[in-house]
């Protein structure tokens, strides 16, 4: 611990002025979080301990729903702001830069679709729900510059910076870094420590008090790539209509788990408290019960309703034990390190009376792959003021499989056939920034 307190150090006096604010706040974070890394032995969870959540800590949204909206449906929206995280780059989709500048419906990235929801929101209700974006030094620069364009949309947009954090070496659990420098040998020795951040960073971005003092009491935090995650006004109403004493303070929305859904974390009960499990937090001889459908029936979809005093309080108290996950990378120079991160949704045991909510699938539509983006442009869905519901048309609840090889996220390719006309790709063929029209030739 002490030869990274020197790295550190050393790092530290390499930051150029108005960065060595920020820097300071970044490694003094960083710190915390390695000091915490250290002290780990063991597994988070004892399996034995862990138990289903009780009857009445997951309800269905069926219950929720059930209950009439007040008259007054502005002036709880008024309390509520929406926090999309913003962080992650669209590496994984083939792109360069924010994953969120990304078109996915229409011309329409997500950012769009995003601006689109609440300023719908705002007109019909006659609201002023702000939007909030989570970036990180790999997203702000590019995301900031679009913003320009929703000017004069009904929708006040906010953004702050998560932290940066160094990658350390997997051997000598040093940081890779030589400078604060974000280009050349230190273009890959930095990373957004997981949406987990999102508490300290909003605290020390000054955004939170500002939205405590506007009136504010809860977010709705969700991936920004889940395009189902849209503003749900009978979880709101549930959420500010209830009594001080047993205000809930945190909800995490989950859905059904089908077999294709073995990644989500899932709810447990833990020590008398709702609690988090992810699969990475799972002992080896227990992984195909954690995946089973049977003992764990849902997972977390990441859309969360937070209450803004309570995350005040909780920061204040240092009260938020976020479980590390411990990411192993391996650098293009073919360097293996390891980033530690948290999880936004793991902070619900800190919580009073949080619950869960079990929503319908149609929440859930995120779009990871090329092949999510196949579905969510084709008519499978509707596009309306920014929402994407499945057509009424379809038979079935569910979607069909989309599998495209890892070749679909090469450059662009675009295909164009006359209506009727049939274009045959060869099994096999690789078709890369290519424009195919009329008889494939390649
Ligand atoms: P990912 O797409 O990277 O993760 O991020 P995932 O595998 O689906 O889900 P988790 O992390 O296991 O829950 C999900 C969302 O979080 C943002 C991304 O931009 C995306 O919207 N994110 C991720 C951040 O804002 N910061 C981070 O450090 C990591």
């Amino acid at each position: 611990e002490n030869s990274m307190h020197q790295e550190l150090g050393k790092l530290l006096s390499t930051a150029e002025g108005a960065e060595a604010e920020s820097s300071q706040r970044d490694l003094k974070g960083f710190k915390q979080l390695f000091h915490r890394f250290l002290q780990v032995k063991g597994p988070s969870v004892d399996w034995a301990k862990i138990n289903r959540p009780p009857e009445d800590s997951i309800q269905p949204y069926e219950r929720i729903r059930s209950r009439a909206l007040p008259e007054g449906v502005a002036s709880s929206l008024n309390k509520l702001a929406v926090v999309k995280l913003n962080g992650g780059l669209g590496t994984s989709m083939g792109c360069k830069g924010p994953k969120s500048l990304i078109s996915v419906r229409s011309e329409n990235t997500f950012l769009d679709l995003t601006v689109q929801q609440i300023e719908h929101l705002n007109k019909t209700y006659n609201a002023d729900v702000p939007l909030v974006l989570m970036n990180s030094f790999n997203t702000d620069e590019d995301t900031k510059k679009i913003l320009q364009k929703y000017t004069h949309h009904r929708v006040k947009i906010y953004t702050f910076n998560q932290s940066r954090y160094p990658r350390i070496n997997k051997e000598s659990l040093l940081p890779v870094a030589t400078s604060m420098g974000l280009t050349g040998e230190n273009s890959e020795a930095w990373y957004p420590p997981g949406h987990g951040d999102i508490y300290a960073s909003f605290h020390n971005s000054g955004l939170l008090e500002q939205l405590l003092a506007q009136g504010k009491e809860y977010i709705f935090v969700s991936n920004i790539d889940n395009l189902g995650a849209t503003v749900d006004l009978h979880i709101l109403n549930h959420l500010v209509s209830q009594p001080a004493e047993t205000r809930c303070e945190f909800v995490m929305e989950v859905t059904d788990k089908t077999r294709a859904d073995v990644k989500g974390g899932t709810l447990i009960e833990y020590e008398g408290k709702l609690r988090l499990l992810e699969i990475a937090q799972v002992p080896k001889a227990h992984v195909d019960e954690f995946k089973s459908v049977t003992k764990f029936k849902i997972f977390n979809t990441n859309n969360l309703w937070i209450s803004l005093p309570a995350i005040k309080r909780l920061h204040k108290q240092n009260a938020m034990d976020l479980e590390i996950i411990v990411n192993p990378k391996t650098l293009n120079g073919g360097l293996n390190v390891i980033q530690l991160e948290t999880a936004v949704g793991a902070a619900i045991k800190s919580f009073d009376n949080a619950l869960g909510i079990n929503v319908p699938r149609s929440r859930f539509l995120p779009v990871k792959t090329s092949s999510d983006l196949l579905l969510v442009m084709s008519n499978l869905y509707r596009l309306e003021a920014g929402s994407l519901t499945m057509s009424e048309k379809r038979e079935f609840p569910t979607t069909p499989h989309v599998k495209l090889g890892s070749s679909f996220t090469k450059g662009t390719v675009i295909i164009i056939a006359n209506h009727g006309d049939r274009i045959d790709i060869p099994a096999g063929a690789m078709l890369e920034n290519k424009i195919v029209s009329g008889n494939l030739r390649i």
